[in-house]
């Protein structure tokens, strides 16, 4: 039996940095994400092949990553071998990888072929397991992620922005976050406050997004990715995720404030910028970051919806 299912890379505007069970993947505090249009993994499972399998882009993938899509098969109660195949619609080469889409497409899609009917909780439970991000990427759209599961608070439509992603860096990053958030953890001194920060920064976001204000809700978003990499900084040895062209971007998406529009970065635990702004001014912070020495590639994107199932074959060719 095989299944192919597409997922939405998200990024967060109240980020997840730390966990309360590192074996459960369950986070210490909430957060809020957006689900990207241009960010799409698309991934196929084929049960009732000899061994297990994964190939990332028509490469095999690690025996580490190879092992997290196991323990999220494992975890659905599918005992048969799986051959994984998932596409990047996007330059993975740049360093744009997400396992956010990634493991939200794998556990839709596992089920899908295990013929098994199970609500975007479940789903969403699962795929926390490859990853914790990923959790967000099966409702998509605006997705809140507390303790097992995630589910959308407001749909993609809620608030008309643009995420202007920057490609500042290319190759694995040198700690992966599942490292890093364990590091910032037992050693950052700063990490106690910014679990505080956002369990204070959720209720606000929510309600700037509510409001449907962008300038609160981007300037809320740039102050916690700021107040996330200082926890990550002080880190014993220090996390270190940024690149010049990372700092570049930063001095771009200020400058473009102080002559009048309105954009917000934010940046995960990785060199790339995503700037936040208006669908009207995406043209012109494109341009900006663009302009900045080391940027490699920028991309659009729109909010997107969640994951979903998109061909299911139970052939018996295909087993
Ligand atoms: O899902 P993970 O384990 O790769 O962690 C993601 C952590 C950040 O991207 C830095 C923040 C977030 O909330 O997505």
């Amino acid at each position: 039996m095989k299944a192919t299912a597409v997922a939405h890379a998200n990024i967060a505007f109240v980020k997840y940095w730390g966990k309360s069970d590192d074996a459960l993947l369950l986070p210490e505090a909430p957060s809020l994400s957006i689900a990207l249009d241009r960010l799409l993994t698309t991934t196929t499972v084929e049960l009732g092949a000899p061994e297990d399998s994964l190939r990332i882009d028509g490469q095999q993938a690690s025996d580490a990553e190879l092992r997290r899509a196991r323990a999220v098969l494992d975890a659905a109660g599918i005992r048969d071998r799986a051959r994984i195949d998932s596409r990047n619609g996007f330059p993975t080469a740049a360093g744009l990888a997400s396992s956010a889409s990634g493991f939200a497409a794998l556990a839709v899609a596992a089920c899908a072929a295990a013929g098994q009917r199970r609500d975007e909780r479940e789903l969403s439970a699962l795929a926390r397991l490859g990853s914790g991000s990923a959790a967000r990427s099966v409702p998509g759209g605006w997705a809140v992620w507390e303790d097992r599961d995630a589910s959308q608070v407001a749909t993609p439509d809620q608030l008309p922005l643009r995420l202007v992603v920057a490609v500042c860096g290319q190759g694995p990053k040198p700690v992966g976050s599942r490292d890093g958030m364990k590091r910032s953890r037992q050693t950052s001194p700063f990490h106690g406050a910014w679990i505080e920060q956002c369990r204070r920064d959720l209720p606000e976001a929510l309600r700037l997004l509510r409001a449907g204000d962008l300038p609160g809700l981007g300037a809320l978003a740039e102050r916690n990715a700021l107040r996330m990499h200082a926890d990550a900084l002080g880190s014993d040895p220090p996390l270190l995720y940024w690149e010049p062209a990372t700092v570049g971007c930063l001095h771009a998406v200020r400058r473009l404030r102080e002559q009048g529009t309105g954009a917000w970065a934010t940046i995960d635990a990785g060199p790339h910028l995503a700037a936040i702004c208006a669908p009207s001014d995406a043209a012109r912070v494109e341009a900006a970051l663009r302009a900045v020495p080391g940027v490699r590639e920028v991309l659009v994107c729109a909010p997107a919806g969640g994951a979903r199932v998109v061909e299911r074959s139970s052939d018996a060719r295909d087993r």
